[in-house]
C-alpha cells in the first residue's frame, strides 16, 4: 500500500529513517556495537579475519564500496569488493583468512549466489551475508548473517534497503575494527554518530521541495556527471545509478580527481555535474575541481555541508545538507540523490516504480 505516497519509491525513501533506527535496534548501545547480536558465534568468526571480500551487484555492490572505505580505516583489514559476474567468471585467488561478504536485497540474485558458492570450494574463512529477505537462499547458505530491516522493498530501484545495507555494513565494520585496535572512545564517537543518522535523513527529506525545484534543471538533458570523493565516490555511483534507472537521461559516475583526466572534455551547459561534498579534508580539492567545470560553462548541483561554505553563484546551485559526521555522511548523502533522481523521473513521466526493462530480482544471469 502506497499510502499517502504517489509511488512506492517516494514511500520507501521516507520510510528511511525508521527502517535505519529498526536496523541498528538491539545491535547497538549508546557506546558500543553488540557483537553477539550480530550472530551468536559473531566473536568467534571475526576474529583472526585478514581480509574481507565483498560480492554485490548493482546497487547493493555500490553499498560493498562505501564499506570497503570503512574496513580498511576502521579495521585496517585489506577489504576487495567486486561485481558478482565478474567475480565468478574469471580466476580469482582467496588469501588466507578471508570473510566472504555477500551483500543483496533479495538473496536470491543468480550471480551473487553462484559467486558464494564458487568461493565456498575455493575455501575461505566463513561466509558473511547482508540481506534483507528473511530464508532466501543467501541467508541459508551463510554462516554469519546481519538482516536489514527495511522491510519489503517494492520499488524496483533501492533506496532503503541501500541505506540499511549501509547501517549494517558500519555495524559490522565496527565489529571487525574492535578486533583489531580500535579503541573505545573511537568506536562511541562513531555509535553515536549513528543514532544520529535518522535524524539527519529526517533533516534532508525537509529538503524535498527544493530538490524538486532543482530537478527541473535534468528534465530536457540528456547526460549527467556525479562526482564524489573517498567513500562519497559510490554514493555519486549510486545517485548516477538511481538517475539512468528511473528517469533514462544518462548519467556517469566518477571520482572527482579523475575529471580532468578525461570527462571534462564532455562538459559543456547540457551536461550538468552533480557533486557530493561533504566537509571533510578533501572539501576544498573537490571545490578546485569544481572550478574548473564552470570555466567550460557547465552547471553545476552541489551537495554540500552546511559547514562547508560552498556559496552558491551564477551556474553554481548549492543545497545545504546538516553536518555529519564524516564517517556516517555516505548514508545521509544518498537520500537527496534519491529525491533528485525521483523526482526528475516524475517529471518526465516515466514508470518510477517499474522502469523498463528491469526485474526487481535476477534470479536468471
Ligand atoms: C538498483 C537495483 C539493482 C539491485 C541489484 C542487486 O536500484 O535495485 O541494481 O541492487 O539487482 O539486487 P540484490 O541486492 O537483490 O542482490
Amino acid at each position: 500500500d502506497k499510502g499517502e505516497y504517489r509511488h512506492y519509491m517516494l514511500k520507501e525513501i521516507y520510510e528511511q529513517p525508521k527502517v535505519i533506527k529498526a536496523t541498528t535496534e538491539g545491535r547497538i548501545t549508546d557506546s558500543k556495537v553488540l557483537e553477539q547480536a550480530l550472530g551468536t558465534d559473531a566473536a568467534n568468526l571475526l576474529e583472526n579475519v585478514r581480509h574481507v571480500q565483498i560480492i554485490a551487484c548493482g546497487t547493493s555492490y555500490h553499498a560493498g564500496m562505501v564499506a570497503r572505505y570503512w574496513i580498511e580505516e576502521l579495521a585496517g583489514v585489506p577489504c576487495s569488493v567486486e561485481v558478482a559476474s565478474e567475480f565468478r567468471y574469471r580466476k580469482h585467488v582467496i588469501q588466507p583468512d578471508t570473510l566472504f561478504l555477500c551483500i543483496s536485497q533479495s538473496g536470491e540474485t543468480a550471480d551473487t549466489l553462484a559467486a558464494l558458492r564458487q568461493a565456498k570450494k575455493a575455501g575461505f574463512r566463513a561466509a558473511m551475508a547482508i540481506c534483507n529477505v528473511a530464508g532466501s537462499s543467501l541467508v541459508r547458505e551463510s554462516d554469519l548473517v546481519i538482516m536489514t530491516q527495511a522491510g519489503p522493498e517494492i520499488g524496483v530501484a533501492s533506496t532503503k534497503a541501500f541505506t540499511t545495507q549501509l547501517t549494517a555494513l558500519l555495524m559490522f565494520s565496527l565489529a571487525l575494527a574492535r578486533h583489531n585496535g580500535l579503541s573505545e572512545e573511537r568506536e562511541a564517537d562513531i555509535v553515536r554518530a549513528i543514532h544520529q543518522v535518522p535524524g539527519q535523513v529526517n533533516d534532508v527529506l525537509a529538503l524535498n521541495s527544493e530538490i524538486e525545484e532543482m530537478s527541473k534543471a535534468f528534465m530536457d538533458k540528456n547526460h549527467s556527471l556525479f562526482l564524489g570523493r573517498g567513500s562519497q565516490y559510490p554514493v555519486a555511483m549510486e545517485g548516477a545509478l538511481k538517475l539512468k534507472e528511473i528517469s533514462y537521461i544518462h548519467a556517469e559516475a566518477y571520482p572527482a580527481g579523475e575529471l580532468k583526466h578525461g570527462p571534462l572534455a564532455l562538459v559543456d551547459s547540457e551536461m550538468p555535474v552533480v557533486t557530493v561534498a561533504p566537509n571533510n579534508e578533501l572539501v576544498e580539492k573537490l571545490k578546485s575541481n569544481l572550478e574548473e567545470v564552470r570555466a567550460r560553462g557547465g552547471e553545476l548541483f552541489v551537495f554540500a555541508d552546511r559547514a562547508a561554505d560552498v556559496k552558491a553563484e551564477a551556474g553554481l546551485h548549492v543545497m545545504q545538507l546538516p553536518s555529519v559526521h564524516e564517517i556516517t555522511a555516505p548514508i545521509v548523502y544518498t537520500v537527496p540523490l534519491q529525491l533528485l533522481s525521483y523526482h526528475v523521473a516524475v517529471l518526465k513521466g516515466t514508470d518510477v516504480d517499474q522502469p523498463r526493462n528491469l526485474a526487481k530480482s535476477v534470479t536468471v544471469e
